[in-house]
């Protein structure tokens, strides 16, 4: 959890808690049916299941649960759900919306305990793991058997499969293999209620009743608890080769985007696996890292293809030409693995090399339709002179999926940053974009959400919501705007 959190009450809502009585006999009624080694309570010993990756600020919750298996989980829920308990489902805490923030108290879930991989399915191409295992674990136990699981948010370190799924979590490789939600077969979950229910499928093919693991992923905590994933997989690229192109500014770069997705010159599109942008705001963060970026360098692509040996040799051929026919000053191929993992490593540690800037930041994850992208550096950039806000600008360009960055110092800045926020979101659903590619609405962007769904629609998934947790006790305070006491 990061300690340079901003002060920022950015349209943060009051949300209601519990009498400290209530509170108390949720704490004895948990110890007594867990144990004293599964709950945690006290101010000091919550703190570490209080906040997330986000800038909302972090919330104490009245008892944490370490669940270690399934029954963990729904007991918890049936007493949390008896007493009318707040529970907030906790992964590694690496999410960017606030969405594992128990803003109301109540019990903080934590699953990591429950970590084993279960199963990995070399002919049926699948495995099934628990919520607790970490991502990067996964993705080196299934490419030890020569599979490959695509999904590969920044955070892949730390963060775990089961917050991967309540986000729906995303990651360069999305644009040629999708996101999280695709590879989701099937999930064990628990209801708000304490029942266990299997959703879903573990073959290829199915569709039988509705499709509720759909429904299931990206639900940010809300619909239900994952004990278990069944996970789709693939086999592992034969080849894999990393290219960085240097442009002289972002409005080149992103000539060079539209170049490659086929976007101007109406040729076939290319699809590299990772089609990766930074503005000139972030080449300098990487300089002032220590990363020797050409000076010329206003902006950067980072370009990686997959397939096999003569197909990887073909698409860097051609992704790096188009790449190049753009604009670049130059188009650099990483010459072994060390390069690779040395460039990967640069992009994946860019959010939090991006906090040090300021004192507060905001990081966004907006999508545009492709096309509109070059409009929306031009909208950021106008955004950034109107309000005189300090803005930067990396992220998934392939997808159009982009991480506008607000910076400030100055607690007074936080109007304006305001300001401008709603100003950007009200651009994207204006290009016809969508508000969150892969970090979710949790509790930041909940106050935005009817800036691009109906209140008809927003009304039908609070239905969906109340049918799955007819008492509102999971996860409350995200992705829906609060209206008026008891809502949380
Ligand atoms: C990234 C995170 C912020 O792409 O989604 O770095
Ligand atoms: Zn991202």
């Amino acid at each position: 959890m990061s300690t340079s959190r901003s002060s920022a009450s950015l349209r943060r809502p009051a949300y209601p808690r519990m009498s400290p009585a209530d509170a108390d006999r949720l704490r004895s009624h948990l110890t007594r049916a867990l144990g004293d080694s599964k709950v945690i309570a006290g101010e000091d010993a919550v703190f570490a299941y209080a906040g997330d990756e986000s800038e909302q600020e972090p919330v104490l919750p009245d008892a944490v649960v370490l669940a270690r298996d399934p029954r963990d989980v729904a007991t918890t829920l049936a007493i949390a759900s008896e007493l009318g308990a707040p529970v907030t489902p906790r992964g590694a805490g690496t999410g960017k919306s606030g969405g594992c923030v128990p803003v109301c108290g109540g019990v903080a879930l934590a699953i990591v305990g429950m970590s084993a991989i279960k199963e990995i399915d070399r002919k049926e191409q699948l495995c099934v793991v628990e919520p607790g295992v970490v991502l990067a674990d996964l993705h080196a136990a299934v490419e030890a058997e020569g599979l490959f699981y695509p999904p590969d948010p920044n955070s892949l370190k730390l963060c775990v499969l089961g917050g991967n799924v309540a986000e729906n979590a995303g990651g360069p490789r999305a644009f040629k293999y999708g996101t999280t939600r695709d590879y989701v077969l099937g999930l064990d979950v628990v209801t708000a209620d304490g029942k266990a229910l299997v959703v879903g499928r573990r073959t290829k093919k199915g569709v039988t009743g509705y499709d509720l693991t759909s429904l299931l992923v990206g639900s940010e905590g809300t619909l239900a608890v994952t004990t278990a994933c069944t996970l789709r997989l693939l086999h592992k690229p034969e080849s894999v080769a990393t290219l960085l192109a240097l442009y002289p500014d972002i409005d080149t770069a992103m000539r060079g985007v539209a170049e490659i997705v086929g976007g101007t010159s109406g040729a076939r599109g290319l699809v590299p696996r990772c089609l990766e942008v930074m503005d000139g705001t972030c080449v300098a963060a990487l300089r002032s890292e220590g990363f020797g970026v050409d000076e010329r360098a206003g902006a950067l692509l980072i370009l990686e293809v997959d397939g096999d040996v003569a197909t990887v040799e073909r698409a860097m051929e051609e992704v790096g030409g188009r790449a190049a026919d753009a604009g670049a000053i130059e188009v650099l191929a990483a010459q072994d693995e060390a390069q690779r993992a040395r460039l990967w490593e640069a992009r994946r540690q860019f959010s939090l090399v991006t906090r040090k800037l300021a004192r507060a930041k905001i990081s966004e994850d907006v999508v545009v339709p492709r096309t509109e992208l070059t409009r929306l550096v031009m909208t950021v950039r106008a955004i950034e002179e109107r309000h005189r806000v300090r803005m930067l600008t990396y992220g998934h360009a392939g997808d159009g999926n982009l991480h506008v960055n607000f910076l400030w110092d100055d607690p007074a800045d936080e109007p304006k940053v305001e300001l401008a926020l709603e100003e950007l979101f009200r651009a994207v659903v204006a290009l016809r974009g969508t508000l969150t590619g892969e970090h979710g609405v949790g509790t930041s962007k909940a106050p935005y959400l009817a800036l691009e769904q109906s209140s008809e629609l927003i009304e039908l998934q609070l239905r969906i919501k109340a049918t799955f947790d007819p008492k509102g006790i999971l996860n409350p305070g995200q992705i829906f705007p609060r209206r008026g006491h008891g809502s949380c």
